[in-house]
């Protein structure tokens, strides 16, 4: 078992630095933009090509492994996850920010078995950060074991981070103000960030950078590989209700301790959001 680990996770590396250099070959050149769901939900041509590269690499050295993508999804892939050894990969999570060249993009590779993470690998070529997590063996940053220090007492002592997604419904739009509202009236926190990248909000609560992030709205390919850095960082996650954390289910809070969980939660006003096994 340590074996195939260590394959898995030394693949995953090559694999990431491979996509990390195309995505720094194309970073300053103007992009070809396309939309997926709404205006605001953008995917480039690199986006495409990237995807391409990590599966076709990984379906020849695992053949008999499941694979979710989130290009291959908008193509009309499934995305239903199995117990089987699956691959979820986000070519570029921090797509808008890639197309305006802003520098939180990452390379996101999750192996999910049994319906839970084992390995996982972000890379920010830009930032030149390359996170990997391995269940029970922990979470590095550029080889540094990641271990979460001083965590707030409370939430008034977080630094915390939401993402406003793609979704420009008014409804939706207007729930997540009235979160933000309520989050900066009752709990004073020194700062709301957001960086653009879930996957990076996830691996900057496990290099202690940040203290919570939440959102509703990200998917599976965000959030399989970070899950793990914050775990094995000794971070928690769960769900905006404060539940075990879903990985198809599409919310998440990621935080540095449990009590700035329980103290956002209550706050919450819940956002209907749409599964990504449904
Ligand atoms: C998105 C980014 C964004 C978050 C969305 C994600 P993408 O990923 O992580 O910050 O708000 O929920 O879907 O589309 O850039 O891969």
């Amino acid at each position: 078992k340590q074996d195939c680990r260590l394959h898995y996770v030394l693949t995953a590396i090559n694999i990431a630095n491979n996509a990390g250099n195309i995505i720094k070959d194309c970073y300053h050149q103007v992009k070809t933009v396309s939309t997926k769901d709404c205006a605001t939900d953008l995917v480039t041509d690199t986006d495409k090509l990237v995807e391409k590269l990590i599966f076709s690499s990984l379906k020849t050295e695992f053949p008999s492994h499941k694979f979710i993508g989130e290009e291959s999804v908008s193509n009309g892939e499934s995305s239903e996850l199995s117990l089987e050894p699956t691959w979820i990969v986000d070519p570029i999570d921090g797509t808008t920010n890639f197309v305006h060249r802003n520098p939180y993009v990452a390379v996101s590779i999750g192996l999910v078995i049994n319906k839970k993470s084992e390995v996982g690998v972000v890379y920010a070529p830009i930032l030149n950060d390359l996170y990997v997590a391995v269940k029970n063996e922990g979470a590095y940053l550029n080889g540094q074991r990641l271990k979460i220090l001083n965590p707030p007492s409370c939430l008034s002592n977080a630094l915390i981070a939401f993402e406003w997604g793609a979704d420009r419904d008014s409804n939706v739009l207007a729930l997540k103000s009235r979160n933000l509202l309520d989050i900066m009236q009752k709990h004073q926190v020194r700062g709301m960030r957001s960086t653009g990248s879930a996957a990076l909000n996830m691996c900057m609560i496990a290099c202690s950078s940040l203290d919570l992030y939440f959102e509703w709205g990200p998917h599976c390919w965000d959030m399989a590989a970070s899950n793990l850095m914050v775990e094995e960082a000794g971070g928690f996650n769960t769900t905006t209700l404060g539940c075990d954390f879903d990985l198809m289910g599409r919310t998440i809070i990621s935080a540095a301790c449990k009590n700035i969980i329980e103290e956002i939660v209550p706050t919450l006003t819940q956002i209907p959001t749409r599964r990504d096994d449904e």
